[in-house]
């Protein structure tokens, strides 16, 4: 009789317990279909903003987005016959930059040019510093604060930057951009060019910049772009 007692007792416990298992995961189960049904509402009407946040929060969009957004390129050059302006196209092709051509109000004729006349403008300015103060038609370039790197170049003579490459360069500002010099010259290198501009500005960080014939492949010039890696 115990035997019989005890054994409809187990069968009452089993049942119960089994009874209470599926009670449990009744509410678990629902919530769950609940959590993914509102996940999959949530996807359509949210996804605007979750792709906000994603983008917020991813990290590799930020830096890609980067180069894009960032600071610009300027090519700045004075060009008295036309090759080193070759070089500043060459340039722009190469980075997509924006470019300033510094104009003198009175533009150096071939006469002006000629070096070996003794009487040229050219020879007289070499002559006396103080006429290499040379007038430009603009000194100030529109947006100058959105660019960080500032190609700068010209023509070599006597050995330095043309002077009217100096008076552009005196009237700005370069303050937290990177400055690359690039010249064009028959036979000199580069020499102190870059580094006689560098103290004229009084700022910026300037690199060593570049020398080129004066009729230059643009393929050459492309290649140093590239090194530059900007
Ligand atoms: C007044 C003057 C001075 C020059 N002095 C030099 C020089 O010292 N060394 C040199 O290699 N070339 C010199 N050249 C040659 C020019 O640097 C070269 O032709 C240059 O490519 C001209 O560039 P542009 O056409 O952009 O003006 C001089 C040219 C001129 C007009």
């Amino acid at each position: 009789m115990k035997k019989l007692f005890a054994g409809i007792l187990s069968v009452m416990l089993v049942l119960a317990l089994s009874g209470c298992e599926s009670g449990e995961n009744t509410p678990d189960n629902s919530q769950s279909s609940q959590s993914s049904e509102t996940q999959s509402e949530a996807a359509g009407p949210t996804s605007s903003s979750d792709d906000e946040a994603a983008a917020d929060s991813t990290p590799n969009e930020t830096p890609n987005e980067t180069p894009t957004d960032g600071g610009k390129t300027l090519v700045v050059v004075y060009s008295a016959s036309g090759n080193t302006k070759a070089i500043a196209d060459y340039i722009v092709s190469a980075t997509g930059a924006d470019l300033f051509e510094i104009t003198p109000t009175e533009p150096y004729t071939s006469d002006d040019l000629n070096w070996t006349d003794p009487d040229s403008r050219v020879s007289r300015e070499y002559d006396d510093e103080s006429l290499r103060d040379v007038e430009l038609t603009a000194t100030t370039v529109e947006n100058w604060e959105d660019y960080d790197t500032v190609f700068i170049g010209y023509p070599i003579w006597w050995g330095i930057a043309a002077w009217p490459t100096s008076s552009f360069v005196k009237a700005n500002d370069f303050s937290d951009k990177t400055v690359i010099p690039f010249c064009t010259s028959s036979t000199s290198g580069l020499g102190s060019s870059g580094t006689l501009l560098a103290e004229e500005a009084g700022t910026g960080n300037w690199l060593e910049g570049q020398r080129f014939q004066s009729r230059e492949d643009e393929s050459t010039v492309k290649e140093w772009v590239d090194s530059l890696g900007l």
